[in-house]
């Protein structure tokens, strides 16, 4: 079966063609990195309308790489939540003219769930595991049982994990886009000149619920008090011990789950999980298998749209073309979807 995956949700205009839901044919992602770069954060307006132009571009360019023509396709998937609304909508509008017009079915896919489902394209995992989404909207570790199902254990309880690189980033004027701008800066740092505090939780969260809002409040307005008073207050200090401290808490919270509920194999997904410290961190665990994805499909891309939607399509699960676009899925504390 072969599938074109569309993928707008926010500031990356991608398309891909996967067979079967793991040969990828062509993966084809257009960063607008540049154009909100000047503002140090994604501006969506300008999100949208970059999407308009370059959404037929960049699917003509997919279905080319691949060498397969829009009527050899099967499906047409496109990501319809959680997002920019705006930059949603041109992908599911420009997704269902296409299926519409090839008289082709419609596969409506979730992004939280195709980010899961992004190391699949690479190996076989079976389930059940611990996923663990780390992007710029989520932070979540849940139980995932299906491609399809995952009962959420723990997730933010403020800001999520990637937003907490991006502010400080920001506010230190380290660079655009926050997260990889970190990383690298970070290998020149050293991690102990800071010691930012972990948060407490309350009593009502759950046991593996993170939060970053103190950690950003400290690394943003109290430097000093944190400050072992002998390392230079630098900007690549202060990377590495946000980066250790914001990391450190996640690594912490997942392998808890881990223990508690048996499940050993952990799957990671979304555009934290390229962290360097993260992948090194996981990986040094003895008794429990972690797998990455590679660090192109950790990042928004649309492969993993179409890799996703195949296991949809086969089971019958086809979108209606009212399908709307959703900027938020309903809070994540008990099972998602
Ligand atoms: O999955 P993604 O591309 O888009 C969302 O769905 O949010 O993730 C983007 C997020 C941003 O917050 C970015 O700063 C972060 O992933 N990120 C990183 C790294 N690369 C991207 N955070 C830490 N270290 C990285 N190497
Ligand atoms: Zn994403």
């Amino acid at each position: 079966m072969k599938i074109l995956g569309i993928e707008s949700s926010c500031d990356e205009c991608a398309a891909a063609v996967v067979v079967d839901g793991s040969l990828i044919l062509s993966n084809v992602v257009l960063s607008q990195v540049d154009f909100h770069k000047p503002f140090h954060g994604v501006v969506p307006e300008i999100a949208s309308r970059k999407h308009i132009e370059w959404i037929r571009p960049v699917v003509e360019e997919a279905l080319s790489v691949a060498g397969v023509t829009a009527a050899e396709l099967d499906a047409i998937a496109v990501t319809y939540r959680p997002g920019l609304v705006g930059s949603l909508l041109v992908g599911l509008s420009f997704a269902k003219g296409l299926a519409l017009a090839l008289a082709k079915p419609l596969v409506g896919v979730d992004h939280i769930l195709a980010h899961l489902y992004a190391p699949h394209l690479e190996t076989t995992i079976p389930y059940p595991y611990l996923g663990l989404l780390v992007s710029g909207g989520h932070t979540i570790i849940a139980r995932v049982s299906r491609y399809d199902t995952l009962e959420v254990l723990g997730t933010t309880i403020d800001d999520a994990c990637g937003e907490a690189f991006d502010k400080v980033a920001k506010h230190y004027g380290m660079g655009y886009p926050g997260g990889i701008a970190i990383d690298r800066l970070a290998r020149a740092g050293d991690p102990r000149s800071f010691r930012f505090p972990k948060p407490s939780l309350h009593k009502g969260d759950s046991l593996y619920d993170v939060s970053y809002s103190g950690l950003k409040t400290a690394v943003i307005h109290q430097l000093d008090q944190f400050w072992n008073g002998k390392s230079e207050k630098s900007p690549a200090n202060i990377a590495a011990s946000f980066q250790r401290v914001a990391i450190d808490l996640l690594v912490e919270r997942v392998l808890a789950a881990a223990e508690d509920t048996g499940l050993r194999r952990i799957v990671a997904g979304g555009g934290v999980a390229a962290n360097s410290y993260l992948r090194e961190r996981m990986s040094s665990e003895a008794e429990i298998e972690v797998v990455f994805p590679s660090l192109k499909l950790c990042t928004d891309n649309a492969a993993m749209v179409a890799g996703y939607a195949f296991h949809a399509a086969r089971e019958g699960r086809i979108s209606d073309l009212a399908l709307n676009a959703e900027a938020r899925v309903p809070m994540f504390k008990r099972a998602y979807p």
